[in-house]
């Protein structure tokens, strides 16, 4: 998939030799489309298999190109990305070549020199008419909420709390979960629910630029409750590499099709971690009452902080309370300056039991105290994320608006113009 969805930034890819033209597309861009990147490439030969990597929603090429025939460079793009709009910047005299591109492909043309009104107004059809295939024009589609569970240091519960409050929601909402498992390094989800065998995200990766809502569905692993989730493959050769726009087409997808995506996501070591970061609607930060765990977390809400992450969407959870010589949760309070939204007992006999029989206690064992606290939790959680809706009707208007998505923007390590020759 390379649709544009709410919330993407609208990334663009353009193939051309000349500068003049990437300045003059991102004037545009600026001024109409607000929040946009620009991959420059200027070798045609490069192009497709940058557009696999980099999965524009819009590729630009331009008919000046030395060697390459403009229409034939159309024909490998739409074999390349075959969702995206490719549209060809012809000479106004160069008639024919947009004719031939448009045979071979391209869904559109506009002629140099480029008229902002008019080139804009061109993009922006293409784009609204490329929308997602099963999104009836100006009605409410469904945009579901992103979850992300983060730890400021391992083995806080996050995967726990993230199991466990996935089934709880989807108990007490009876809307759709689906759960990934973004711990690349160290993933669980597949013990934890006992989904052994199951196909993981690798084979998305592989398609990324021709993501569907079939190839998502025949990827998702079905646990008996209703969950479905996206495993990771098996850290056996080190870290998956998943790009940036990797990340935020199958979130996208994902969003599209669930009403809540709960991430479980490791340790923030690349850009995939903060991509996965910057597409949450809510960050649940799981803690411990020891020293360590709090100064991290206390380090890590500020940076969150910095970059302009809205606190009161982050919620953290104190897992572990009561434990023997840990500190209390006033005293965190008090010592922090942090809220903390809800407590869990330590109960580590059954904790480890159900991961270890592959059963969430959610599940096993409801009237124990740890899943009580947990139910309660996301009973909290549904109610205080339903008051802060994230939905949108206008999926279309995406690329002309900013994103709306609170989070969106924080964690973008990409400048809006970066060229990629
Ligand atoms: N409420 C609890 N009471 C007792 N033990 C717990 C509790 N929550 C988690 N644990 C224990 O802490 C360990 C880590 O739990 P879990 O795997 O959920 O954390 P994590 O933050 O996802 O860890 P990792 O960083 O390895 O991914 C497990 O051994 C589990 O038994
Ligand atoms: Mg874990």
């Amino acid at each position: 998939m390379a649709r544009i969805s709410p919330g993407d930034t609208l990334r663009v890819m353009l193939v051309s030799e000349s500068e003049l033209l990437r300045e003059q597309v991102d004037t545009i861009l600026t001024q109409y489309a607000g929040e946009h990147r620009i991959f420059w490439v200027t070798q045609p030969e490069l192009a497709p298999r940058r557009a696999e990597d980099l999965l524009p929603h819009l590729v630009l090429i331009d008919d000046d190109l030395h060697g390459a025939p403009a229409p034939h460079v159309v024909r490998q793009m739409v074999l390349a990305v075959p969702n995206a709009v490719v549209v060809v910047i012809v000479d106004e005299h160069g008639m024919a070549v947009a004719r031939q591109a448009v045979l071979s492909g391209a869904r559109g043309f506009v002629t140099k020199p480029l008229m902002a009104e008019e080139f804009w107004s061109t993009v922006h059809q293409l784009l609204t008419e490329n929308r997602m295939p099963d999104e009836p024009v100006g009605q409410a589609i469904r945009v579901g909420k992103v979850v992300v569970f983060i730890g400021p240091k391992g083995g806080t519960g996050r995967t726990m709390m993230a199991v466990n409050t996935a089934l709880a929601i989807l108990e007490q909402t009876g809307q759709s979960v689906v759960m990934v498992d973004a711990d690349y390094s160290a993933p669980a989800l597949d013990v934890v629910l006992n989904l052994e065998g199951e196909r993981d995200i690798s084979t998305l990766l592989a398609r990324a630029s021709r993501l569907d809502k079939d190839l998502v569905a025949s990827v998702l692993a079905r646990h008996t409750s209703g969950l479905q989730v996206l495993l990771a493959p098996p850290p056996l050769y080190g870290a998956l590499e998943i790009s940036l726009p990797q990340v935020e087409q199958i979130v996208s997808q994902l969003r599209l099709m669930f009403d809540w995506v709960v991430i479980d996501l490791g340790a923030l070591l690349d850009d995939s971690g903060y991509a996965f970061l910057d597409s949450a609607d809510y960050v649940v930060m799981t803690v411990l009452p020891e020293l360590v765990c709090l100064r991290n977390a206390r380090l890590l809400l500020d940076q969150l902080v910095a970059r302009g992450y809205p606190e009161e969407r982050v919620w953290i959870v104190l897992n572990r309370a009561g434990i023997n010589g840990g500190v209390s949760k006033d005293d965190i309070e008090a010592r922090l300056h942090v809220h903390i939204r809800h407590t869990i007992p330590d109960d580590q006999p059954l904790v480890s039991l159900s991961i270890n029989r592959g059963v969430p206690l959610y599940l096993s064992h409801r009237r124990s105290a740890v899943a009580r606290a947990i139910e309660e939790f996301a009973a909290m959680f549904v109610a205080g994320t339903t008051k802060q809706a994230v939905k949108t009707d206008h999926p279309v208007e995406a690329p002309a608006q900013p994103s709306s998505n609170p989070l969106s923007r924080m964690f973008r390590r990409f400048s809006s113009a970066g060229a990629a020759r």
